[in-house]
C-alpha cells in the first residue's frame, strides 16, 4: 500500500477518564424522559446580546418499546432537542421524531423493526427492503427548512415551530440514503452530501444542495464492496471519501442471525480506500488504497500545494462501534475513547495518503467556525478526554480546553456569533452551556438549563435569526 504513515508527537498531560459511569449509563440507554414543544428556560450567568437563533441537536431518544430493549444506541428512535436564543432570554423544546415505522410499531403494540423484532419479521424486512427511518443522528438546515437525518435514510422534515414531524422527503434527488453528514463549502455557496445505495451494486451517490436552486444528483461511483460509511469532506474543489474496511456482512444481513454488531465486520486486509471526486467533473475520480484505519468525523479539508490537506479524528479499528453497544448492556464504559486528531495530505498525482497524528488527547466530534469550510482554518473545535473537556486544536496539535466538572458531561461544540454552544449533562439535567470563543478555559459565561434530562445527542446545528 503506497505511501501511508503515522507518527505520534510527546502527550501533554491530560484528566484520566470520567468517573461516573451512572451518568454514561443514562447517557447511553434511558428514553428521553419528557416531550414538550418551546417553553422558558432558566438561565444561569448572562447571554450575550449577540446570540439570536435555535440550537438544533439531535440523538437518540428511546432504546427500545413494550419493554425490549433496541440492540445498540444506533438502532434508537432519534429525539430532538432546540434550544431558541434571542434578548437574552431562551425557551425549548424536545421531542421524538414521530417516524412512520414508530407510529407503526405503537399502533401494532409490538416491534416490527430492528435487532429486536421478531426473526420472521427481520428476514422479511431485509429481502422486501423495509426499514425504520429514525432519524436519530443529525440535523440540517436547507433554506429555512430543518431536516432530522440518519445515514440509513431519506432526511425527515421537522416542524422549526414546534419539533413535531412532517415526514421524510426525497428533496426531488434523493435515491433512497442521504448521509447524516453533509458539508457546507462555503465558496460555493452550497451544501454537499452522499448517500449509500446497497444491492446487486453497492453506490456512493452525490448530491448537491445550493443555496439557491434546486437539489441535485453530482452523479454515482460505484464501490467493490458494501461498507460502513459515515461521513466524507469537501474542499472548494473535492469531495473526499475514507472508505475503511468496515463490511456489511451479507450472509448475517440477508439471514439475520447475530447482533447488531455482528452485521458490520472489520476486514483490515482490504485497506483503507481513498476516494477525491473533483466536484465540477465528478466522474474523474482518483481513488487507491492506503493502510486500515477507521473514522467517524471530519474536521475540515482544504487544497495547499496541489495536496488535499484533511482533519480529522482517526481509530486504529472498528472497536468503537462495539463499545457503543456494549454500553446498552452495560459491559462498557465511556465509548468513542480511542480516536485521535490527524491531518492527512492526500498527493492526488503520486496517489498517495500521509496521516500524522497531531495530538494524543481522546478527542471526537470536531467542528469549524462558519465561513472556513473548505479553505484552510486557525482552528477545529472539538471534545476532549472522553466527553469531559471541550477546547480547541490548531494544527501544531496545540489544544486550549476547559475540562467540566467530574459530574457533567459535554458533547460537540457549535460555534456562532464568537461563542461555542455545547449540550452538557448532568445525571438530572441538561444545559447549554455558552463559551467565549476567545477564553475557552475561563469556562461557560452563561448555562441555559432545561428541567429534564436528555439523552446524548450526537451533531446539531445552530440557525441564526436571518
Ligand atoms: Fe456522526
Amino acid at each position: 500500500m503506497p505511501g501511508a504513515s503515522s507518527t505520534a508527537p510527546a502527550a501533554p498531560a491530560h484528566p484520566g477518564p470520567p468517573t461516573d459511569p451512572e451518568l454514561t449509563r443514562l447517557l447511553w440507554t434511558e428514553d428521553l424522559p419528557r416531550e414538550h414543544g418551546f417553553e422558558p428556560l432558566t438561565i444561569e450567568g448572562k447571554l450575550p446580546a449577540s446570540l439570536r437563533g435555535t440550537l438544533y441537536r439531535n440523538g437518540p431518544g428511546l432504546f427500545g418499546q413494550f419493554g425490549v430493549r433496541y440492540g445498540h444506541p444506533f438502532e434508537a428512535d432519534g429525539a430532538m432537542t432546540a434550544i431558541r436564543i434571542a434578548d437574552g432570554r431562551a425557551t425549548g423544546a424536545s421531542r421524538i421524531t414521530q417516524s412512520a415505522g414508530l407510529r407503526e410499531e405503537r399502533a401494532a403494540g409490538k416491534l416490527h423493526y430492528g435487532i429486536s423484532a421478531s426473526w420472521p419479521r427481520r428476514v422479511v424486512n431485509v429481502w422486501r427492503g423495509r426499514q425504520k427511518n429514525t432519524a436519530n443522528t443529525s440535523v440540517v438546515v436547507w433554506k429555512g427548512r430543518v431536516f432530522a437525518l440518519m445515514e440509513a435514510g431519506r432526511p425527515t422534515e421537522i416542524e422549526p415551530h414546534d419539533l413535531t414531524t412532517i415526514g421524510t422527503t426525497d428533496l426531488g434527488v434523493i435515491r433512497s440514503m442521504f448521509s447524516a453528514h453533509p458539508h457546507r463549502v462555503e465558496s460555493r455557496r452550497a451544501v454537499y452530501n452522499f448517500g449509500l445505495e446497497y444491492g446487486r451494486h453497492t453506490r456512493i451517490h452525490l448530491y448537491e444542495l445550493p443555496d439557491v436552486g434546486r437539489a441535485r444528483r453530482l452523479g454515482a461511483i460505484e464501490l467493490a464492496a458494501p461498507p460502513m460509511l459515515h461521513d466524507f469532506i469537501a474542499t472548494d474543489s473535492h469531495l473526499i471519501f475514507f472508505v475503511s474496511p468496515v463490511r456489511v456482512d451479507l450472509p448475517r444481513m440477508l439471514t439475520q442471525l447475530g447482533t447488531f454488531e455482528q452485521l458490520f465486520r472489520w476486514r483490515p486486509e482490504h485497506g483503507t480506500e481513498i476516494i477525491c471526486v473533483p466536484i465540477d467533473r465528478p466522474s474523474e475520480v482518483v481513488r487507491f488504497t492506503t493502510e486500515p484505519f477507521y473514522q467517524w468525523h471530519f474536521a475540515n479539508a482544504f487544497e495547499r500545494d496541489r495536496q488535499l490537506i484533511v482533519d480529522y479524528v482517526r481509530y486504529a479499528n472498528f472497536d468503537s462501534f462495539g463499545q457503543l453497544g456494549c454500553i446498552a448492556t452495560g459491559r462498557a464504559a465511556d465509548p468513542l475513547t480511542d480516536g485521535r486528531y490527524h491531518r492527512a495530505s492526500i498527493d492526488l498525482a503520486a496517489r498517495t495518503l500521509r496521516s500524522t497524528q497531531i495530538s494524543d488527547r481522546p478527542c471526537e466530534f470536531p467542528t469549524l467556525a462558519p465561513g472556513q469550510h473548505g479553505r484552510e482554518h486557525d482552528v477545529a473545535y472539538a471534545v476532549f478526554d472522553d466527553f469531559t473537556a471541550l477546547g480547541s486544536i490548531d494544527a501544531r496539535g496545540t489544544v486550549v480546553a476547559h475540562a467540566v466538572p467530574g459530574d457533567e458531561r459535554v458533547t460537540e461544540p457549535v460555534f456562532t456569533a464568537g461563542h461555542l454552544l455545547a449540550l452538557c449533562h448532568t445525571r438530572e439535567r441538561a444545559f447549554v452551556a455558552v463559551y467565549d470563543a476567545a477564553r475557552i478555559p475561563e469556562g461557560p459565561v452563561a448555562k441555559i438549563w432545561l428541567d429534564h434530562r436528555v439523552p446524548i445527542t450526537f451533531h446539531g446545528v445552530f440557525e441564526p435569526d436571518r
